[in-house]
Parts: structure tokens; C-alpha cells; sequence
């Protein structure tokens, strides 16, 4: 089987058979139906970092293919706390499992660990690198809602903001929508939280349209969809030469901002954890009852996506909807 460490490794047929297996298996993942097509597989679910959503979707979407899963969470749990390297560890465990999910702080940590792992490995989240199957879930969630009104992708605005910097759902994202063609960003954040030059310069050279903008009065206009970001604090001090932005650059998506700025068609998505204490810039609960805002649906998507991507890793695509039936419960 084949890792999935990067969005890069994936072209536009890619995604689309994958959401074609997402689509399949939406009533799987809503416990309408079930099925056992990985009935007897093992996952092992390794969290060096906190996760909600990824962590538990992803065990989700394995025991509702009827798979079972191991899981370690924290540094504390594993023999790493004793010394041990990654590779032995991912040696150790491609022969407990028979696919690996792994979130890690550092950047191209589960680049290396899949170097030694012999069963596929599915990169969780890499610091402030990459999360793929985050970028997955979102795009699966824009093109459905585009299907439904019959928006082409190619030629879509979308506007990308919060902090750009650390954000490794952004970073994602920006590249996989860079498959379609003549996408608009608008990259909304300070200027110290800015997208990263690197990947405004690949988007840029791909033929893109990139615009940034320090505020959402500037870049919600004509956005399609607008992608918020929560302000990543936990980042600002791993890197020493990183200056924290001044808090009066800093701005939450709220009802007033969306209500003036924000075309009515826009969806309004947010990867999650959005920050609800107090003083937190990000997005606000004010919008929850705004019909574009679709961060629980988004949320709920990662289910049918994170099962098409063990389908598709495992080999088994021909397989799904064979042994369907009506859950019991
Ligand atoms: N969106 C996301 O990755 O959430 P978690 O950190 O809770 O997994």
C-alpha cells in the first residue's frame, strides 16, 4: 500500500475517485448502514499531539469498515518517553497493524517514521508542515456544496484566513485546490502570520491569482468560500526567530463582518478547534446560526473521506457496497 504523507501525491482523478468511495460509504459513516469489508484489520493510531477530530474520526471510520484499532496518545504513553527511536517504533509497529495514522509537533516526522513502516502510513498532521486528509475533508465539503449549486471549482475565489503561517490545514489546502484551474486566493492575516512565500510562489507559478490582505474587510469580497483559521499560539514559540503579531492586527470572523462583507452564496468553514475563550481571535459563535457557516457538517465529512482513504490504501475499493445492510440499531 501507499502512504499518504502530502496532498501533493494526489491529481484531480485521484481526489475524484476517492470522493466517488466517500460518497459510497456516506451512509456508513452515518451508522445507516453497515458493512465488514475490514473485518480482522488492525489500526494503530499514534497521537504525539492533541487531536479531537482526527484522532477519533479516524477511529471511527476504521471500526465502521469493522475494523479494530490500537491507539497510543501522548509521549507518555509510548516507549518513545524511554529512548526509543521512530524507526524502531514504526518497525515494531507494521507488524501490529495493518496501517498506521500518526500526528507528530515536528514537521516531516511522519515523512521519516514511514521510511522504516511497512504498512501504510496516513500523516495525521506534521507540526506546521502538512494534513492532507484535513485538506481532503474540506475540499470533498466545497466541491459537494459547489455540486449542489452548481458552481464550478475552477475559477472559485476562496479566502483563506487567521494565522497562515503555522496553519497546516491552509498550507494543505492552498495546494490541493491549486489542481483546478485559475483559482482566486485571498490570503487574510497579519503580516508576521502571513502565508508562507514558498507557497505563494508555487501557487503563483501554477497560474494562480494571490492576493494578501491584512484585514477581512479587504479579501471577504467576491470570496466564495471563506476558510477561517484559529491563531496558533502553541507554534509562536518552537520558532525563536517568529515575532507573536500585535494583537490590534489580530481580528475574529463575526455576524457584523460576515453580514457587510461576505457575499450571501460564500460557505463559511473552519478545519476546528476554533479558541472560545475570551479574547480569542478567531472565529466567532455569533455566525452558528448562519446557514453558510457548515463547520459541523465540515467536521462530519471526515468520517466518509477518512474511510475512502483506508479503502483506497488497503486496495479494496472494488469491494465497497458488496456486504452492505441495514444497521440494526
Ligand atoms: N481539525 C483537526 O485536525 O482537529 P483536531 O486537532 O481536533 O484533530
Amino acid at each position: 500500500g501507499q502512504h499518504i504523507l502530502s496532498v501533493e501525491q494526489f491529481s484531480l482523478a485521484d481526489i475524484n475517485t476517492l470522493f466517488t468511495t466517500a460518497e459510497k460509504l456516506e451512509l456508513v459513516a452515518k451508522g445507516v448502514v453497515t458493512t465488514k469489508i475490514l473485518d480482522g484489520a488492525i489500526l494503530a493510531n499514534l497521537f504525539f499531539e492533541a487531536s479531537t477530530r482526527t484522532r477519533m474520526s479516524f477511529h471511527s471510520a476504521f471500526a465502521r469498515l469493522g475494523g479494530d484499532i490500537c491507539d497510543t496518545t501522548g509521549f507518555s504513553f509510548s516507549s518513545i518517553s524511554k529512548g526509543e527511536s521512530l524507526a524502531d517504533t514504526a518497525q515494531v509497529i507494521s507488524e501490529y497493524a495493518d496501517v498506521i495514522v500518526m500526528r507528530h509537533p515536528e514537521q516531516g516526522a511522519v515523512a521519516d517514521f514511514a521510511q522504516h513502516a511497512t504498512v501504510p502510513v496516513i500523516n495525521g498532521g506534521d507540526g506546521p508542515g502538512e494534513h492532507p486528509t484535513q485538506a481532503l475533508l474540506d475540499l470533498y465539503t466545497i466541491t459537494r456544496h459547489f455540486n449542489q449549486t452548481n458552481q464550478p471549482v475552477d475559477g472559485a475565489t476562496i479566502a483563506l484566513s487567521g494565522d497562515l503561517k503555522h496553519g497546516r490545514t491552509v498550507h494543505s489546502l492552498a495546494k490541493l485546490l491549486a489542481r483546478y484551474q485559475q483559482i482566486t486566493f485571498h490570503f487574510i492575516a497579519p503580516d508576521s502570520l502571513q502565508m508562507p512565500p514558498a507557497i505563494i510562489d508555487w501557487l503563483a507559478a501554477k497560474g494562480h491569482r494571490v492576493h494578501c490582505f491584512p484585514r477581512p474587510e479587504q479579501g471577504l469580497p467576491d470570496a466564495d468560500v471563506i476558510y477561517c483559521t484559529r491563531i496558533q499560539k502553541e507554534r509562536f514559540n518552537a520558532e525563536q526567530l517568529d515575532a507573536t503579531p500585535d494583537e490590534s492586527q489580530l481580528f475574529s470572523i463575526n455576524q457584523t463582518i460576515i453580514n457587510r462583507y461576505a457575499k450571501p452564496s460564500a460557505i463559511i468553514l473552519h478545519p476546528l478547534p476554533r479558541d472560545s475563550r475570551d479574547g480569542a481571535f478567531d472565529l466567532s459563535t455569533d455566525l452558528d446560526a448562519d446557514p453558510r457557516l457548515q463547520i459541523f457538517t465540515q467536521a462530519a465529512n471526515g468520517i466518509p473521506v477518512r474511510m475512502a482513504l483506508f479503502v483506497h490504501c488497503l486496495g479494496l475499493q472494488d469491494l465497497v457496497g458488496h456486504d452492505f445492510a441495514p444497521a440494526p440499531w
